[in-house]
């Protein structure tokens, strides 16, 4: 049964850090407080979207919204969550029972592969990011486990380890085929900066971003697990295998250039061609998107948001209407650009406009979604935040 907070709790939930209430949902828990917590953000991705599995660049942003864990060795396994509801005991190497607790139970057979697992322990979790609304809020609660169950078992793991934990939690335990983007800025996220993750060399350069992004939700809800981005990460390795009968030695369909983009259409069955063309253009947009963007360039990098989502709707047909009309709206109503950030297929959309207009632009598109769509969008900013941290306890 899902569990529905209070208005009372709702209000508490705005109020503290989801650190803070991941102690005291494990203090309620459990009967005792726990040792160690940490907490990790979720992420607004500006532009690089499905580039990440594809070897090419993403330009990532750590948002103020995360996720708290808290935790104590025990002798088995025991979860809770303030968002769903009831303590589930769990054994770790039972099956997968396609729930969040899959990704705990993922990120602990992973810490220990590495030896860095405590034995047992009691975890309370609490976020304050929508769940399913493309801003990670997977990655936010791996990487936070990561840390805080390696803490336990005495192991002080880096930033990179705890990022490729929780991508193998992901991927190799719960079975979602994504790529590394979400861990990775999560785990190395900057105040006051946005990340250019470059895949295939696994470098990062922090590119400033200052003043705030808008976040505006389309209420549909995204699930991750398998489905579409499953579908269409197997369409770009098919793509990829018909691309190395005339490219021998190509190691990622981000490697390809717009030049090779007519022969790709010679050579390919028609309906792969556009999702090359999606990841080939984009990987070009996200690296100008850095150097605009690393010179105060908010103009560029709003038209490159506008191309991004363009070519999410049209190349790789992950946008819904929700978002295409929040995007179109926005470049109405005065806004820098727009796009649907994350895998897509619901999900939210970022967006950047001037300082001095921004609230205004929001509340003109909220207001025609409600014209279209009956109801308003839940909009926020946010800034760049940091990655993941060790949160002190409260007395
Ligand atoms: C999900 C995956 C990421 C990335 C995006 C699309 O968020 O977890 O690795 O592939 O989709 O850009």
């Amino acid at each position: 049964m899902p569990h529905i907070p209070s208005q009372e709790k709702r209000s508490a939930i705005g109020r503290l850090s989801p650190a803070r209430l991941a102690t005291s949902l494990f203090t309620t828990s459990f009967a005792t407080r726990p040792t160690v917590a940490a907490s990790a953000p979720g992420r607004v991705n500006l532009l690089g979207e499905h580039t990440d599995y594809n070897g090419g660049p993403v330009l990532p942003v750590a948002i103020e919204r995360r996720t708290g864990i808290a935790a104590r060795a025990a002798s088995g396994w025991s979860f809770v969550s303030a968002t769903e509801g009831g303590v589930h005991q769990l054994e770790i190497d039972a099956p997968m029972r396609r729930a969040w607790t899959d990704y705990l139970v993922g990120v602990v057979r992973e810490l220990r592969a590495l030896r860095a697992a405590p034995p047992g322990a009691e975890v309370a979790v609490a976020t304050n990011l929508p769940i399913g609304a493309g801003l990670s809020s997977s990655a936010a609660l791996t990487v936070a486990a990561a840390k805080a169950l390696s803490l336990l078992a005495g192991k002080r793991l880096s930033p990179a380890a705890l990022a490729e934990v929780a991508f193998r939690a992901e991927y190799h335990q719960v079975g979602v085929r994504c790529g590394r983007m979400d861990q990775t800025i999560a785990a190395h996220g900057q105040r006051g900066s946005a990340l250019l993750f470059e895949t295939a060399a696994g470098t990062l350069q922090a590119v400033p971003l200052p003043g705030r992004l808008w976040i505006l939700e389309t209420g549909v809800s995204h699930r991750l697990t398998g489905g579409a981005l499953n579908d269409r990460r197997r369409e770009c390795e098919e793509a990829l295998a018909f691309c190395r009968e005339w490219r021998p030695g190509l190691a990622y369909l981000s490697q390809l250039t717009l030049d090779d983009l007519p022969e790709v259409e010679r050579r390919l069955a028609p309906p792969l061609v556009p999702r090359v063309r999606h990841v080939v253009t984009e990987t070009a947009r996200t690296r100008k998107a850095a150097q605009v963007l690393a010179a105060g360039d908010l103009v560029t990098l709003g038209q490159l948001l506008v191309q991004g989502h363009e070519s999410l709707r049209v190349d790789y047909q992950s946008t819904i209407p929700e978002a295409d009309l929040l995007v179109a709206s926005a470049r109405e109503h005065g806004a820098y650009g727009a796009r649907l950030t994350g895998a897509g297929w619901g999900g939210a959309v970022v967006l950047l406009a001037p300082p001095e207009r921004e609230a205004r632009t929001v509340a003109e598109v909220g207001s025609d979604f409600q014209k279209r769509y009956g109801r308003m969008p839940a909009t926020w900013s946010t800034r760049a935040s940091r990655g993941v941290r060790r949160e002190t306890l409260a007395d």
